[in-house]
């Protein structure tokens, strides 16, 4: 069996998949399929995905074990393996994360073992705006010279999750610092600067800006201007995705070869939510 039908959302990355019921199993040739698709166009896009969270969290499940993220405040109350990516407030608390991933990043590489993919789905959105952007590491590595490859080849780089903390998020009261117990449940990480990818075998930069703060063994004045050069490298226009995003969109991508950015450009008194499964994956090499 083949997937009925997959389309090319952008030269960058990103493919529609259309033709499924994802509401019923998949099956092992399909699911297989899709990992390949994935590692491929690093997102999947399926349109009109009215899942419960029971749903939501079956489909997911079949691309692997699903984790619970470290700060458990943003889980939904009785389902912890859905994150709350949320602006909406109930009895004047928001009930999720609010302002997540503004800033490019990929989803906890600051853990030993990242998580492999992400799948998102949109309960309501602003008319315009709220879109998220992926960045396709794939090509964003294969655009280096053979100098730099070989250079960044060899080298590990720190991720460290309390960045965001002290700098996107330094001047949000919703979002305070981390707690002592939250910072020690994740201190920073070494991580490859160039990983290869588990399902296609290719390599692709793994740095990114929200949680990349340095290069092992080197000291912070030569790290940074490298760093500074990759992640302005890393999100050329040519290598991204734009998705607008509509309700019930529901969008997996791969954080082992993409990067991505939510745009907080839309007014906040409009409700942006979203429900999030998160796969594990393995240690980077
Ligand atoms: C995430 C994230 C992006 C968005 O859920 O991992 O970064 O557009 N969200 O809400
Ligand atoms: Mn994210």
């Amino acid at each position: 069996m083949t997937i009925a039908s997959i389309r090319r959302l952008s030269p960058a990355c990103g493919a529609e998949v259309s033709g499924l019921d994802i509401t019923q199993p998949l099956g092992a040739d399909r699911v297989q399929e899709l990992h390949q698709a994935l590692g491929e166009n690093g997102i999947l896009l399926f349109r009109d995905a009215r899942l419960s969270p029971e749903q939501h969290i079956a489909f997911s499940r079949q691309f692997g074990p699903l984790e619970a993220h470290v700060v458990g405040d943003f889980n939904l109350p009785g389902h912890p393996e859905i994150f709350v990516v949320s602006n909406v407030k109930e009895e004047g608390k928001i009930k999720g994360a609010v302002y997540a991933g503004q800033y490019w990043h990929s989803d906890l590489s600051y853990m030993p073992k990242p998580s492999m993919g992400s799948l998102l789905l949109c309960h309501e959105m602003p008319k315009i705006g709220g879109d998220t952007m992926w960045a396709n590491m794939y090509q964003a590595y294969n655009a280096l010279s053979d100098v730099m490859k070989n250079f960044i080849g060899g080298l590990n780089a720190v991720h460290d999750y309390s960045n965001a903390y002290d700098t996107y998020f330094a001047h949000l009261k919703e979002r305070p610092p981390l707690t002592p117990e939250q910072r020690a449940k994740t201190p920073p990480v070494e991580q490859p600067m160039v990983r290869t990818h588990s399902v296609t075998g290719k390599k692709a930069l793994y740095v990114n800006p929200g949680f990349t703060t340095g290069i092992v063994g080197m000291p912070r004045e030569e790290s940074q201007p490298i760093l500074d050069f990759l992640f302005r490298h890393s999100t050329r226009p040519e290598f991204i995705y734009r998705h607008q995003w509509r309700p019930h969109d529901l969008i997996f991508w791969d954080n082992r070869c993409t990067m991505h950015y939510a745009l907080a450009d839309y007014d906040f008194s409009v409700r942006r939510h979203m429900h999030r499964t998160t796969i594990a994956g393995d240690v980077p090499y």
